[in-house]
């Protein structure tokens, strides 16, 4: 038997569940909330650094009133670097300062760059976890040969925001990765899956196919703790039905704000909107702009309205009926894994 993931993360509860780090969406409120209720917070970040240490600082002071011990060798806490936008040596003078408990990589220019980048990471914080998110099978091998990481996180392809195309939905990508890494030699990463899961049954179809744990962004996009722009974008979030049809992968939405700054090989997905409609009908990447630029200077900030700007949701946004805390959130999905399972299983 390998040892439990949980061995490493001695306050989080089982299944293992984590926030999203969706850079200027999951701060320290979400991340300090899920990490109180036995999950792993992440805090995301972009480019702005002295962002990403102010909202640490913030996490170490809420977390030293909590029950969790913050004096440990690393801040029970993880956080996510975009690894195209970001600059190593920025992120690792973070790192090494504030010592998260994991960082989580994603979306380099090149699967070379995981290497430099987890190269940085150890030497920064030598106790910090280092997780890498992936969409492919191949891509899964390919990092575990580069990185040795201590987990892959496996994006399926209904994942909301940004991830690598093409992709594969949670259940035939989880387990074809997980026996892939099994047979080249890499048993013991454990796989944490990502994408669709909205409520405990995801959880549980994750966990069935070979996931040690999720990691879920869209579901906490309706919780009270993530930093929104304006309300519309919640509100957008909690209207859509039928995350299949309401939502699309697309490069298009990279392009409204201007030239897009994502390298090759990366979509979005988000809610169908208006700009996107247009484009369908033929409206120019100019002219899109232009309303779009429009749009974005009103109260709502392109999120209400004719929602021309991407409101970015995964295809188990339908599931998302109202606004939680992100600990009880967290709770729900936990309860409903158990439930779904003990269902489950008595169908056998
Ligand atoms: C609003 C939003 C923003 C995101 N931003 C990031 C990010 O900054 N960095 C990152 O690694 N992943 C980001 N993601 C993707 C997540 O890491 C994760 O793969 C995804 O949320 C899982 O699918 P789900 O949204 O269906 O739960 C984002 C996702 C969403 C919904």
């Amino acid at each position: 038997m390998l040892p439990s993931i949980h061995t490493h993360y001695p306050w989080t509860c089982r299944p293992l569940m984590a926030n999203a780090p969706m850079a200027d969406f999951a701060g320290s409120r979400l991340a300090t909330a899920v990490t109180i209720a036995g999950g792993v917070g992440f805090i995301g970040a972009a480019v702005d650094m002295e962002l990403l240490s102010m909202q640490l600082e913030e996490a170490t002071s809420v977390l030293a009133t909590s029950h969790l011990s913050t004096t440990r060798p690393t801040l029970p806490i993880g956080v996510g670097f975009l690894v195209f936008a970001a600059k190593v040596e920025d992120a690792a003078a973070v790192v090494a300062h504030h010592r998260p408990a994991i960082i989580l990589l994603s979306c380099p220019p090149a699967p070379q760059d995981f290497a430099l980048w987890t190269k940085a990471m150890h030497v920064a914080s030598p106790k910090s976890h280092i997780w890498i998110q992936i969409a492919g099978v191949a891509a899964a091998v390919e990092v575990a040969q580069l990185c040795s990481p201590d987990a892959l996180v496996l994006q399926a392809a209904d994942a909301g925001g940004h991830g690598g195309l093409p992709g594969a939905g949670l259940v035939s990508l989880v387990p074809e990765a997980r026996s892939a890494l099994d047979t080249a030699g890499f048993p013991d990463i454990p796989i944490i899956g990502a994408g669709g899961i909205s409520d405990g049954r995801g959880v549980a179809a994750a966990l069935a196919c070979g996931a040690e744990g999720v990691l879920l962004g869209t579901v906490f996009l309706a919780s009270r703790e993530v930093d929104l722009s304006a309300n519309e974008y919640q509100e957008a979030i909690l209207e859509a039905v039928d995350g299949g049809i309401s939502t699309v992968r697309a490069t298009i939405f990279d392009q409204l704000p201007g030239e897009s700054i994502w390298p090759a090989g990366y979509d979005g997905r988000a809610l169908v909107n208006t700009s996107y409609k247009d484009y369908q009908g033929g409206v120019g990447v100019e002219e899109l702009r232009r309303r779009h630029a429009d749009a974005v200077t009103g109260p709502d900030k392109g999120f209400g309205g004719e929602r021309r700007a991407a409101i970015w949701a995964g295809s188990g946004v339908g599931l998302l009926k109202e606004v939680k805390a992100a600990g009880d959130i967290v709770q729900v999905l936990r309860e409903g894994c158990k439930v779904a399972l003990d269902r489950a299983y008595s169908r056998l």
